[in-house]
C-alpha cells in the first residue's frame, strides 16, 4: 500500500492523455435585468473557472422577447462565445435582420426546413472546439419537427467531426428533457436544459458521459416571475384577460452550469450547478 506521501506526489503529477475543456454555460437571460447581471458576474466566474467557451441562451435577452444584434454583439464583447436561442426566438424583428449572417448563433434545429439561422454551429476559443447543438420540445410547446430525430441526425454527423458537444434542449416538459438526457448519452457531453427558468437539482454525468441538468435556470430579477414583473402575470393567470409583460427590475439572481470535459473522449468529467444572487454577492 502506498504511503501518504506518495500519494501526494502522484496527485500532483499531470495526468497524461486528459486534457479538459472548461464550459461555462449560462441559462436565459432575460431583459436589461438579466444583461445587468450578466455583466456584473462575468469577471468573478472567468476568474473562479478558466471556461475556454462559455455560451448563453439568449431568447429572453431583449425586453424578455427575443435578441437585437446589438444585444448578441454586447455579449460578445463581453466573453460569450455562442448564444443559444429558443421558443421566443422570432419575437424581436432584428433577428432576421442578422441570424443568416451570425456564425455564433443556434436557433432550435427542428423548425421547419428552410427557416431562418442554423440549427447547430462549431465554436472554436481559447484553442479549444465545442459543437452547439439547440432543439426545441414540444410538449406544451408548438408541434415542430421531431426534437429526438433531429439530435440522432445531427449528433452523428457532428461526431465524425468535433469530440465535445453540447446540446441546449429548450422545452417545458421534465419528462422529455430527462428523455433527451438518456436519448443523447454517450453521444454528446452535455445535454442542458433551459426554458423554465428555474434551476433544477438533478445534475449528473449519465452513464454513458454525457453531463445533464433538467433546467440551468435564468439570468434576471428573481422577485418577479420567470424574470417578469409579477404584478401583469398575476392579473393574467387571475383573470384570464390579456396582459403586457415587462421585464422585472428588481435584484437579480444568476444561474449557470459548469463542466469539464474530456477532449480526448469527448465524455464530461464534473458538472456543476452555479447560483449566484445580487443581494448575497456569492455563490453556493
Ligand atoms: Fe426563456
Ligand atoms: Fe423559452
Amino acid at each position: 500500500m502506498e504511503s501518504e506521501a506518495y500519494i501526494q506526489v502522484l496527485q500532483k503529477l499531470p495526468v497524461r492523455g486528459v486534457i479538459d475543456i472548461n464550459v461555462l454555460f449560462i441559462g436565459d437571460i432575460v431583459g436589461s435585468t438579466g444583461r445587468k447581471a450578466l455583466k456584473a458576474s462575468l469577471p468573478e466566474l472567468k476568474s473562479k473557472y478558466n471556461p475556454h467557451i462559455i455560451i448563453a441562451n439568449g431568447e429572453n435577452a431583449a425586453s424578455g422577447r427575443g435578441i437585437t444584434s446589438a444585444i448578441a454583439n454586447e455579449f460578445f464583447n463581453w466573453g460569450i462565445h455562442g448564444i443559444t436561442m429558443g421558443n421566443h426566438t422570432w419575437d424581436n424583428k432584428d433577428i432576421f435582420e442578422f441570424i443568416d449572417d451570425e456564425p455564433r448563433m443556434v436557433r432550435p434545429a427542428n423548425f421547419p426546413p428552410g427557416t431562418p439561422g442554423q440549427g447547430y454551429t462549431v465554436i472554436k476559443a481559447n484553442g479549444k472546439q465545442l459543437a452547439i447543438v439547440n432543439l426545441q420540445g414540444r410538449t406544451f410547446l408548438p408541434a415542430i419537427d421531431c426534437p429526438f430525430r433531429a439530435a440522432d441526425d445531427i449528433v452523428d454527423e457532428l461526431r465524425l467531426k468535433v469530440k465535445c458537444i453540447l446540446v441546449d434542449f429548450h422545452a417545458e416538459a421534465t419528462s422529455e428533457k430527462i428523455a433527451m438526457g438518456w436519448h443523447m448519452d454517450g453521444r454528446a457531453s452535455m445535454v442542458v436544459g433551459t426554458h423554465t427558468h428555474v434551476q433544477s437539482n438533478d445534475d449528473t454525468i449519465l452513464p454513458g458521459g454525457t453531463a445533464y441538468i433538467t433546467d440551468t435556470g435564468m439570468v434576471g430579477s428573481k422577485e418577479g416571475i420567470l424574470g417578469m414583473q409579477r404584478e401583469a402575470v398575476l392579473y393574467k393567470f387571475k383573470t384570464q384577460l390579456p396582459a403586457r409583460f415587462q421585464v422585472d427590475e428588481g435584484k437579480w439572481q444568476f444561474h449557470a452550469v459548469f463542466a469539464e470535459l474530456d477532449e480526448t473522449s469527448g465524455k464530461a468529467r464534473r458538472i456543476e450547478k452555479i447560483r449566484m444572487y445580487e443581494d448575497e454577492w456569492r455563490m453556493d
